[in-house]
C-alpha cells in the first residue's frame, strides 16, 4: 500500500491511498517479493510439484504462537535458531541449506539462478531447468529481509506499476519514504526509479543497523543487481545506477531495534481510527512519523510506502502486554 498526501497541515487531511493490485494489503512489500521468487522457483522444481519452505528464526520459540510465528509454524518448518548462531546470517543459513539438501542435493542462489535463466535466453531455458532438475533435491536460500537482487526484480516491477498514468505517472517529483530493516525494500525502489527513469527521491529511516552497515548493503545490492541483470537489460537502462540512490535517516526517536516505546501503541491506534491506516510501532509507525513531518516542510509530494507489518502486532502484544491495555 502507498500513502501519499495533498496538502495537508495535519496528518488526518488529505490522504490517497493507493493500493497496489500486485500486492495483499497485509504483508505488501514482502508478498511481492515472494511472487517473484516463487514464480521462479516454481520453474525450477516444477518436478517436485511444490515447495517446501524451511524458515529459520531468530531466538527461542514463545510460549503460545501467534502473528509471523504461527503463520510460518502453519505454512513451513520453522527453526528456532539461537542469537549467537543467528548473528553468522549467511554460515547460519548455508548450514542449514545443506542439511536439508542431502549429499545428492544442490543449494543454489536465487540471484544466480535468475542471472543464469536470463544470460541463458527462453530457448534454452527449460534445458537449464532440466539440468538442475537432474539433482534430486534443489534448495534455494533466500537472505534475510529477501536481501538479495532476485527480490530487488519484484520491487522494481512494483515502481513499475506505480509509475503508471494512472497512478503517480513518469514526470511528477516524488519523495518516497520507507522504513527500512535490511533496507532492501528502499533500495529496489531507489534502483527501480533509476532504471525507469523517474524523478523520485528515495529516504529511508534506519530501525536496524548504523548508516555503515545500510550503504554498504546499497552497494552490495546495487553490485549484486549488475552483475545479475547488466545482460539483460542492457547498460544504458543501468546508467546512474550507483550508490547513493537512498537517503538514510535516523528515526526521530531511535531505539534497539524491535523494542517499542509507551505510547506508541496508543498513536497506531489513533491513526488507525482517524485514517483507516493501520500502522506497526516497529516498521510502518517509523516511515509515518517522518512522512508527515516532510508533508509539512517539503513541496514535493511525500509518498509513504506501507511495507505490511500487521502480523507483527500479534508479537508485540504478546511482548508489551501493559502497552495494549487499551481502556
Ligand atoms: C513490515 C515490515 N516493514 C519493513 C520491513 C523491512 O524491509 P527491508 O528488510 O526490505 O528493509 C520488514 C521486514 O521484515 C517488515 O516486515
Amino acid at each position: 500500500m502507498v500513502i501519499r498526501r495533498g496538502n495537508w497541515m495535519h496528518y488526518s487531511l488529505s490522504w490517497k491511498i493507493v493500493l497496489s493490485q500486485m500486492s495483499s494489503h497485509v504483508e505488501g512489500a514482502k508478498v511481492r517479493m515472494l511472487q517473484l521468487l516463487v514464480r521462479h522457483a516454481t520453474a525450477v522444481s516444477c518436478a517436485e510439484r511444490g515447495l517446501k519452505s524451511h524458515l529459520l528464526l531468530r531466538g527461542e520459540q514463545p510460549a503460545t504462537l501467534t502473528g509471523y510465528n504461527l503463520i510460518s509454524t502453519l505454512y513451513g518448518n520453522v527453526s528456532y535458531v539461537p542469537r549467537s548462531l543467528y548473528a553468522r546470517r549467511e554460515e547460519m543459513l548455508l548450514k542449514h541449506a545443506h542439511t536439508v539438501a542431502g549429499n545428492d542435493g544442490l543449494v543454489f542462489s536465487l540471484a544466480d539462478l535468475e542471472a543464469s535463466l536470463f544470460s541463458h535466453g527462453c530457448g534454452e531455458h527449460s534445458s537449464h531447468v532440466d539440468s538442475l532438475t537432474k539433482r534430486s533435491k534443489k534448495v534455494a536460500i533466500i537472505n534475510e529481509g529477501a536481501g538479495d537482487a532476485a527480490a530487488l526484480l519484484g520491487v522494481v516491477r512494483l515502481v513499475e506499476y506505480l509509475s503508471q498514468d494512472h497512478l503517480f505517472g513518469k514526470d511528477q517529483q516524488l519523495k518516497i519514504i520507507i522504513d527500512a530493516g535490511t533496507g532492501t525494500t528502499a533500495v529496489g525502489v531507489g534502483i527501480g526509479a533509476v532504471c525507469l527513469g523517474l524523478p523520485w527521491e528515495v529516504t529511508a529511516v534506519m530501525l536496524a543497523d548504523t548508516i555503515d552497515g545500510y550503504q554498504k548493503k546499497e552497494e552490495s545490492l546495487i553490485s549484486e543487481f549488475r552483475r545479475c541483470f547488466t545482460l539483460h537489460l542492457g547498460e544504458q537502462m543501468l546508467t546512474g545506477l550507483e550508490p547513493g540512490l537512498v537517503h538514510w535517516v535516523e528515526r526521530s526517536s531511535p531505539r534497539k531495534f524491535g523494542n517499542i516505546l509507551k505510547g506508541e501503541v496508543e498513536i497506531c491506534r489513533k491513526i488507525a481510527q482517524d485514517t483507516g491506516i493501520l500502522l506497526d510501532p516497529v516498521y510502518t509507525l517509523a516511515a509515518w512519523e517522518l512522512a508527515t513531518q516532510l508533508g509539512q516542510e517539503e513541496s514535493a509530494e511525500v509518498v509513504m510506502l506501507h511495507t505490511g507489518g500487521t502480523l507483527g502486532m500479534f508479537g508485540l502484544a504478546q511482548r508489551y502486554k501493559s502497552y495494549f491495555e487499551i481502556c
